[in-house]
């Protein structure tokens, strides 16, 4: 029905050199970016699993309308995006003037995860070079980059953390959907499950959008890895009868104090983690910290529409079970503070509380 995402990642070819423009390569392709004709297409991440459809988003209007309804989502993946599109708008001919307003548009699409404030921060220094087509094209792809090989060495540090014989529990979507390269959380269990360490993965469905049941289920029948999907509330109990040995998740945004905004539920699953004595590990990159925000109370949460709360659409239609008229309260996030935190795994290895509390992350 649609081609294999690990066919997808066999062809992934991003760019290893700086010196060539976006257009001089044939493709640009990871798991859900590709660049093509002068054009970037997202893979429509509200259609999977049912339908694998690629959307052009190579405009500003178009790639925020994506990055708002979480066509393109995954704090890695956000803020890549927004990067390739900068600089193939640069190839375009786009005047310093009208990137920079694109810039700022961008950057305003999500506030939570802070990758996108960096990537562009990034872009931004680039703008201002002289040559500023190349260097943007160039930022872009070492953006791209960088990011598989911040996957890659996240997923080698985690995995050294997975005992054999391990039932994993895990919130979201933290893979190859969400990032350039293999995954932050999901990454590591990837790995781990390579190298036999892993029996089971517990996957949340992750309402109200279901990123678990839609997308980390998929990816991992994708990988061949065992999993057994569960609503959000069967956590609990299975950590109760001992079936659950460490919860793994990413993050959208790290504070200087070790606090960390990811999807809304993993605050719940940290305390029912500290109740159980289970380890609860974040796997994120380097892009992902924030020295400048000093505290999880500091991390601007998004507030999301009432109908994901209502009812649920997506690619088989929509439902709606509230009343027309229900109140309803959505944040996107959810703060885990630093003291439910086992260990945050980045690429340059894993970080102790003890080294937080210290100010490594200050
Ligand atoms: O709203 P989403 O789907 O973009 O939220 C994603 C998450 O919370 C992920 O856990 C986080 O971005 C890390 S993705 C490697």
């Amino acid at each position: 029905m649609w081609t294999s995402i690990h066919l997808d990642f066999i062809l992934t070819q991003c760019a290893t050199t700086t010196q060539q423009g976006i257009n001089d390569m044939q493709t640009l392709q990871t798991t859900s970016l590709r660049v093509a004709d002068n054009q970037l297409f997202i893979l429509d991440q509200q259609a999977l699993p049912q339908e694998k459809r690629w959307l052009d988003a190579s405009t500003v209007e178009a790639l925020v309308g994506h990055i708002h309804a979480l066509r393109v989502r995954g704090a890695p993946l956000i803020g890549l995006s927004a990067s390739l599109l900068l600089a193939l708008l640069a190839e375009s001919g786009k005047s310093r003037d009208e990137l920079a307003v694109a810039l700022e548009t961008l950057r305003a699409s999500r506030p939570t995860a802070v990758n996108l404030m960096n990537n562009l921060d990034r872009m931004k220094l680039a703008l201002w070079q002289e040559a500023f087509v190349p260097a943007l094209v160039a930022e872009a792809l070492r953006l791209i980059d960088e990011d598989k090989r911040l996957c890659d060495a996240i997923a080698s540090a985690g995995s050294a953390l997975v005992k054999p014989g391990s039932r994993l529990l895990t919130h979201c979507n933290t893979g190859g959907l969400a990032t350039a390269g293999v995954g932050t959380a999901l990454g590591v269990i990837a790995r781990a499950h390579q190298e036999g360490k892993v029996s089971n993965v517990w996957v949340d469905e992750t309402r109200p959008l279901l990123q678990g049941g839609r997308l980390t289920a998929w990816e991992l029948g994708e990988l061949g890895v065992p999993y057994q999907l569960i609503t959000d509330s069967m956590a609990a109990s299975l950590m109760a009868k001992g079936q659950v040995d460490a919860v793994w998740v990413g993050a959208d945004r790290i504070a200087a104090n070790g606090d960390v905004a990811n999807k809304i539920g993993t605050y719940s699953l940290a305390v029912l983690a500290k109740f159980h004595g289970i380890p609860f590990y974040v796997a994120a990159p380097q892009t992902t910290l924030d020295p400048d925000c000093p505290n999880g109370d500091a991390i601007p949460i998004e507030q999301r529409a009432a109908s994901e709360v209502t009812g649920v659409a997506g690619s088989f239609g929509a439902v709606q079970w509230a009343p027309q008229e229900a109140q309803v309260y959505n944040p996107a996030f959810d703060v885990t503070p630093a003291s439910l935190i086992s260990g945050w795994v980045l690429d340059t290895g894993v970080v102790t509380p003890d080294e937080v509390a210290e100010g490594k992350f200050a």
